[in-house]
């Protein structure tokens, strides 16, 4: 069967985020077990803003174009579940960064883009509200985001290997 795939640009900055979210999550909650054998929160913070810059580049992208149609067995329940997962992966894709970025301009360490050249700061005073919201929001949207990623990695699998319904593949 032929399937219509996402456009290979779409697929590269899925693939290119997907994989450094999952560590950037794994990384954050794993932190303090981790920050024994590696300081793991500068690269963490690198990748971070990385995403940020992918994720703004690809959201602008993603508004150019129409994802391929679903294949005609997918319900409209299910469909509207896609959609509304994917959107909010999106706004998590921005909003997490973001937070951190506000959280960790607060703080007393640089943000370096991995020492080659130093991301800017925004005007968060240490111990603000404002940093305070930065931290509370990136620690809960994290477990949220956790739980959408597993979902959809679970919906992603079902589709391949249950309904073989070929919807994995158009991201491959
Ligand atoms: C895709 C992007 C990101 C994801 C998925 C992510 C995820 C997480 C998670 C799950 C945690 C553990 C929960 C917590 O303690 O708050 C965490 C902690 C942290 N993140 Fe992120 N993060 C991202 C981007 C960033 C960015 C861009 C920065 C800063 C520039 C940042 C700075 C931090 C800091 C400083 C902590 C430790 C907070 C603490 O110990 O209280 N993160 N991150
Ligand atoms: C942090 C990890 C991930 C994030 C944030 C993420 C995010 C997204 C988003 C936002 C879309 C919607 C694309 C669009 O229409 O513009 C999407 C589609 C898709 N993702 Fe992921 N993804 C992640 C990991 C994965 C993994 C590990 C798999 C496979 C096991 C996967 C499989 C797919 C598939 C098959 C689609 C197309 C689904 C459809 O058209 O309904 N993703 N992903």
């Amino acid at each position: 069967m032929d399937y219509a795939k996402y456009n290979a640009g779409a697929r590269a900055l899925h693939w290119i985020t997907a994989v450094i979210i999952v560590a950037n999550l794994a990384g954050g909650l794993l932190k303090e077990s981790l920050s024994d054998v590696v300081p793991i929160m500068p690269v963490h913070k690198a990748t971070g803003v990385t995403v940020l810059a992918l994720s703004l580049i690809r959201l602008g992208w993603r508004l150019t174009w129409r994802a391929p149609a679903y294949p005609a067995t997918m319900g409209r329940l299910e469909r509207g579940l896609a959609h509304s997962v994917h959107g909010l992966l999106y706004l998590l894709m921005i909003a997490m960064p973001l937070s951190g970025w506000i959280m960790s301009s607060g703080g007393k360490y640089p943000i370096s883009w991995f020492g080659l050249f130093e991301w800017p700061k925004l005007p968060v005073p240490r111990g603000s509200v404002l940093q305070e919201f930065g931290a509370q929001f990136h620690e809960t949207a994290g477990w949220l985001m956790l739980a959408l990623v597993l979902g959809h990695v679970a919906a992603a699998l079902r589709h391949h290997f249950i309904l073989k319904d070929g919807v994995l593949r158009r991201m491959l």
